[in-house]
């Protein structure tokens, strides 16, 4: 099990650029299930997770490699004529995305059986939504032996209307792409709005989908009797790029995250302006300047176009070091506060009372030995590491690799002393 030792204190200076988005490449991938052929998926991050889903799709009889033609970026996925509807237990437990492969096999294959996800360390997070979602679409849905057991009586979905009581992103996707070979129109209403909900839309539109209003909240799929093999390329990862210009902001740094999509990061930009950091559109990308120490702010998660949350711990440590106290409000996950412990241990002042947590400034963070509980928390403790003095070193980074591209070999040009060490 690896672990990433960083000695903190030296200015970041330099570009870096943006990989493929890890949330938009896994719903894609999933996506492919829905025809028969050759996909080329391109743009797609090698991540821990970007395997897992490869595994689970070829253990439901397709062909995964990576490298097309030369572009060591793409992954094909060679989708069967007759593909094994089930995603198990031990695929679904290591990445509870799996489960966007739920609505691709229903519609495709008019039954599935996939693995409940079972709890995460950030919080309950049901599927309750995807569920009736589907159940609306007039499947048939049982909870058996921790399984959903799934099949559209007449062999396909029929169109319909439905609301999701809460906005949820694969929940969206999910219903989405089941739609796409239903009988008539499907109008989804509460819709999540994230750049990746849109990035998969466009997909399944270059499938031959018929698919209007992604970015909305309301969503209208016109059902089709088939959809043709895709060649994609995701969206950059919004949430990578929130992670190196959060790095960008730490006091002294000098950051171009070069390849990410501004708009999909306007409210994180206004955040960091908020606390004093420079950022300026460059060409392909930003650029961010921390001048000095950041001075506090306010945050409140919430869904896109909201402040995200997967960049709500990243943004903490930033806080942790401004000259006056922040509230931040976490109002997506019931249980992402994990960092806060292991933030205290490098000197930060933070305080938790439900969903609120109290940032109060202090003017230096000092090194210690941490430990990673989730893929975002793993990211702001590696940043803490960057600004803090002295040595951090952050265990089970496994979590980091989940959804970043060796994040130290992006870090170490930039002047970071970041180095991996195998345990
Ligand atoms: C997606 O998860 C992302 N994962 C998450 O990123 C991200 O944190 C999250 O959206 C929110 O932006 C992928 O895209 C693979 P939700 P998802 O369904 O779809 C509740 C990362 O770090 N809910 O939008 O699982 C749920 O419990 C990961 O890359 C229900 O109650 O999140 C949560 O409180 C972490 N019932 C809220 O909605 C449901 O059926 C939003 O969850 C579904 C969700």
């Amino acid at each position: 099990m690896d672990k990433i030792v960083v000695e903190g204190g030296v200015p970041l200076k330099g570009r870096v650029a943006v990989s493929g988005a890890k949330n938009a490449a896994l719903p894609v991938m999933a996506a492919a299930l829905l025809a028969e052929g050759d996909h080329v998926i391109r743009n797609v991050p090698d991540l821990a997770d970007v395997r897992t889903m490869g595994r689970l799709l070829t253990h439901m009889g397709c062909e995964v490699g990576r490298g097309v033609a030369g572009d060591p970026r793409a992954a094909a996925v060679r989708v069967p004529g007759s593909v094994r509807p089930e995603a198990p237990y031990d695929h679904v437990r290591t990445m509870r995305a799996s489960v966007v492969v739920l609505g691709p096999l229903l519609a495709r294959c008019g039954q599935a059986r996939v693995s409940l996800p079972g709890g995460c360390a950030i919080g309950a997070r049901p599927i309750d939504q995807h569920l009736k979602g589907l159940a609306a679409l007039g499947a048939e849905i049982r909870l058996e032996h921790g399984y959903v057991e799934a099949r559209a009586p007449r062999g396909r979905l029929r169109g319909a209307t439905f609301v999701f009581d809460g906005q949820t992103v694969t929940g969206t996707e999910n219903v989405m792409m089941a739609a796409v070979l239903a009988e008539g129109r499907t109008v989804l209403g509460n819709c999540a709005r994230e750049p990746e909900v849109v990035d998969l839309a466009n997909a399944l539109l270059a499938m031959g989908a018929r698919v209007a209003g992604a970015g909305t909240t309301e969503i209208r799929i016109d059902g089709v009797e088939r959809v043709r093999p895709l060649d994609w390329a995701v969206i950059p990862d919004r949430i990578e790029a929130g992670t190196l210009l959060v790095a960008g902001a730490l006091p002294g740094n000098d950051v171009a995250v070069e390849g990410c999509v501004p708009a999909h990061l306007e409210a994180l930009v206004e955040k960091l302006r908020e606390t004093g950091a420079a950022v300026d559109p460059i060409p392909g990308g930003l650029r961010v300047r921390g001048d000095g120490r950041p001075r506090p702010a306010d945050v409140r998660t919430a869904p896109f176009p909201g402040f995200p949350t997967d960049m709500q711990a990243q943004m903490m440590v930033l806080l942790a070091l401004a000259s006056g106290s922040s509230r931040v409000t976490e109002t997506v996950f019931e249980n992402r506060y994990m960092h806060v412990l292991e933030l205290q241990r490098l000197g930060a002042d933070i305080s938790v009372d439900g969903k609120v947590a109290l940032v109060r400034g202090v003017p230096a963070l000092s090194g210690a030995p941490v430990m990673a509980s989730d893929l975002r928390a793993s990211a702001a403790l590696i940043l803490a590491g960057l600004a803090a003095t002295g040595v951090t070193e952050v265990r089970r980074v496994y979590h980091l690799d989940r959804g970043y591209e060796r994040l130290e070999q992006k870090l170490a040009p930039l002047g970071a002393r970041i180095r991996r060490v195998a345990q």
